[in-house]
C-alpha cells in the first residue's frame, strides 16, 4: 500500500535545511518533463532535481558530458511549470562553470532567470570554491556534489565506488567542509561508503543527500527513470525499483499495436 503524501508548503532552501534540524528525512528525485514532474510533485517529493542525467535517460548518451546549458534550461522550464511544492534544483552541465567564476555566475543566473529553478547543483570540491562563493554572493543557492561526480568520468575511468581509500575519504571530508563554508545550502554524496557518508552528514550543518551512500544521510535521491524501472540494463546495488514500468509500457504498447492491427481500436464509443 502506498501512502500519498501531499506537500502543502512550498519548499525553499530554508524549509529543506529545517528538515535536518528536525531530523526529518528529505526525499529528492530527478524529473525532466512536465508530465512526470507533476506526478512526482503531487506525490510529495521535497526536492526535484533536473539532473544532467537527462543526458543519459532523455537523450540516450553514454555520459552526462554532451548535454548543454540551453538543453538543461529547456527541460527545467517544463519541470518548473509542474513543481508547485518541491524545491526545484537544476544541474549546471559540464563546461558551464569550470572555465571561470564569472562565466559560472553568469550561467547560474541564466538558469534561474530563464527556467525559474530555485537553485543549482554543481560537481566538485576545492577547485570549484571560487565559483560557489561568487554564486552565493550573487544570491544563487548552490547544492554541492561530491563522491562519484559523473562529469569527471574520463578522469575516474568509470562509475565505480569512490573514496574507499583513506586519502580520498579524507579529501572528500575536507571538500565537504569547504563547500559548506563557501555557502552551499546542501550537498549530494554519490556512491561512497555508507560510514563516510554518515560521518560527513554528522559533521556538516547543511542537509546531505545520498545516492548509493547508505542510510546515514539526511535524505536520498534517485534518478526517476531508474527507480520506476524504466531504465533497462542498469541495476546497481544501491538502486531499488519501486515499480517495473518498462514491462507495463511494453505491454501497453504491444496491446495497442495488436488492437490497431486487428481493427478493434478504435471501437464505436471511441469515435465521433
Ligand atoms: O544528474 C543527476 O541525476 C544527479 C543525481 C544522480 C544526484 O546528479
Amino acid at each position: 500500500m502506498s501512502v500519498h503524501i501531499q506537500n502543502s508548503v512550498r519548499q525553499t532552501t530554508q524549509t529543506i535545511q529545517k528538515k535536518k534540524l528536525n531530523g526529518e528525512k528529505i526525499a529528492m528525485l530527478t524529473s525532466y518533463d512536465f508530465t512526470l514532474a507533476k506526478l512526482v510533485d503531487e506525490a510529495g517529493v521535497d526536492i526535484i532535481l533536473v539532473g544532467d542525467s537527462a543526458s543519459n535517460v532523455v537523450c540516450g548518451n553514454d555520459t552526462t558530458l554532451p548535454i548543454t546549458l540551453d538543453e538543461m534550461i529547456f527541460l527545467a522550464k517544463g519541470v518548473r511549470r509542474a513543481a508547485q511544492h518541491a524545491l526545484l534544483i537544476c544541474d549546471m552541465p559540464f563546461g558551464s562553470y569550470q572555465v571561470s567564476e564569472e562565466e559560472a555566475v553568469r550561467n547560474a543566473m541564466k538558469i534561474l532567470q530563464l527556467s525559474g529553478a530555485d537553485a543549482v547543483k554543481l560537481e566538485g570540491g576545492e577547485e570549484i570554491l571560487p565559483a560557489v562563493r561568487h554564486m552565493v554572493n550573487a544570491g544563487v543557492p548552490v547544492m554541492g556534489h561530491l563522491g562519484l561526480t559523473p562529469q569527471s568520468v574520463n578522469q575516474f575511468g568509470g562509475y565505480g565506488l569512490r573514496a574507499q581509500a583513506e586519502a580520498e575519504a579524507k579529501k572528500l571530508l575536507y571538500d565537504a567542509h569547504l563547500l559548506e563554508d563557501a555557502g552551499c545550502f546542501s550537498l549530494t554524496l554519490e556512491k561512497i561508503p555508507a560510514a563516510l557518508a554518515k560521518q560527513v552528514t554528522d559533521e556538516l550543518h547543511i542537509p546531505v543527500i545520498g545516492i548509493g551512500a547508505g542510510n546515514g544521510t539526511d535524505g536520498q535521491v534517485l534518478v526517476l527513470h531508474d527507480m520506476l524501472g524504466l531504465t533497462q540494463g542498469f541495476k546497481p546495488k544501491f538502486l531499488r525499483h519501486f515499480a517495473e514500468l518498462a514491462d507495463d509500457v511494453k505491454s501497453a504498447v504491444s496491446d495497442y499495436v495488436q488492437a490497431v492491427k486487428d481493427g478493434s481500436f478504435p471501437n464505436e464509443s471511441e469515435q465521433y
